[in-house]
């Protein structure tokens, strides 16, 4: 996939009108509608504000939630709305419904300089079924289409790949952002590349683990996944979670490694416990004397260490998943640790590549010190298994 995509800086703005898709499907309390991480609204701010200053009229796009064709009142996005007001620190009026007679004569009344946000796409099914006539019907409400919803960039739907068969298609800012590091660490890295992939199941990874086999110089394998890899390679992880189906995946990346040169580092120590929960007895064990009736809920101190020196030599480093089950304090020390080494590293490149391991980076407090926050979960995950997103591949090349 060309990562190298005509951007808003390429082209005229000035008195158009401009669909712009953003991702403002941010984490929100259904009954209060209060946004607990707001940073997918603040990462696009820079594309609004260029837009509005350069006398663009914008028609903001968005979804929220799966709600699959039905009208939810808790997925509406009037709490975004009314915090990107406060952002923005200008009004920025909602349509009543989502292509519907308020979108149309909103729309067209929208002069240069000002927004307007249209309702939940996905209140319409035709949005998620990428439906030619829904997308022409919204392409016609605009000159230009503007793509800077990252975070769905994996999702071929009428707002995100449909309107651009219709109007001619851009990159914002933090589009531009997010391939310009992501693309540029896995093209280009400052070696050597270390890969760090955590998370609970093997089978999220495999297209991400084969991938980046073809790249980086280290992979590094913690959290629930790491026991499959484990089993693959003889050693013991009591009853800790184990994806059966995946122990031959995991044995044969494991050669695959090894014929590639490339190392890969596995846990030499775990915290188990009995049971799965915040306050449950923390106890030391090794691959090698794992207790039948333990689990493991994180990586142990020596693997802290190991993986931090790993860190602490690498050019650039690449993070996807936690080492474990981070939610419970007493079992967050690893995944705490790698961002803490990560952050320490101000020399290399930092990049998170969404998800969890994003909201554990925003929760250290130490986000401001990584070179780039991914802000997509499934389309970053694409993104490093080398997938084309449809978001980004239908958008002009410079
Ligand atoms: C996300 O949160 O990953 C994006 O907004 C895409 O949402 P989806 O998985 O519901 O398509």
């Amino acid at each position: 996939m060309n990562y190298d995509k005509k951007t808003i800086r390429d082209i005229d703005v000035s008195g158009k009108k401009i669909l712009l898709r953003c991702d403002f499907n941010v984490p929100h309390d259904k009954a209060t509608g209060v946004i607990h991480d707001d940073t997918r609204i603040v990462s696009t701010l820079p594309t609004i504000r260029y837009l509005l200053e350069h006398n663009a009229a914008v028609i903001l796009l968005s979804h929220m939630g799966r709600p699959h064709g039905q009208w939810k009142k808790e997925l509406s996005l009037f709490s975004a709305r009314d915090h990107l007001e406060k952002l923005l620190g200008i009004p920025v009026p909602m349509t009543q419904d989502v292509l519907g007679p308020d979108t149309k004569a909103k729309c067209a009344a929208l002069q240069p300089g000002q927004a307007v946000l249209v309702e939940n796409l996905r209140f319409r099914i035709e949005e998620e079924k990428n439906d030619p006539d829904f997308s022409r019907e919204l392409a016609s409400l605009a000159d230009l289409f503007v793509f800077d919803a990252f975070g769905a960039a994996h999702r071929a739907h009428a707002s995100t790949e449909g309107v651009s068969h219709y109007l001619p298609s851009v990159a914002g800012l933090l589009v531009e952002k997010e391939l310009n590091f992501m693309g540029k660490a896995l093209e280009n890295p400052k070696r050597p590349l270390v890969a760090i992939l955590g998370g609970s199941k093997v089978s999220d990874k495999i297209g991400v683990i084969n991938n980046l086999l073809q790249k980086a110089d280290t992979i590094i394998i913690g959290g629930g996944m790491s026991y499959t890899f484990q089993v693959a390679r003889g050693k013991q992880i009591g009853a800790s979670l184990l994806d059966e189906e995946h122990v031959g995946y995991a044995k044969e990346m494991m050669e695959k490694a090894q014929q590639l040169g490339v190392k890969l580092l596995l846990p030499q120590d775990n915290i188990a416990t009995k049971e799965f929960t915040a306050d449950s007895q923390p106890v030391l064990v090794s691959p090698d004397h794992f207790p039948e009736d333990l689990m493991g809920m994180d990586i142990g101190p020596k693997t802290i260490e190991e993986f931090t020196a790993a860190i602490q030599g690498a050019g650039t480093v690449i993070w996807n998943g936690p080492m474990g089950v981070f939610e419970f304090p007493a079992f967050a020390k690893g995944t705490n640790a790698v961002a803490a080494a990560m952050a320490q590293q101000a020399d290399a490149i930092t990049i998170v590549g969404g998800g969890d391991s994003a909201s554990a980076v925003e929760k250290s407090g130490q986000a401001a010190k990584f070179t780039h926050i991914s802000t997509g979960g499934g389309a970053s995950l694409e993104f490093l298994e080398g997938l084309v997103l449809p978001g980004i591949a239908c958008l002009a090349d410079k």
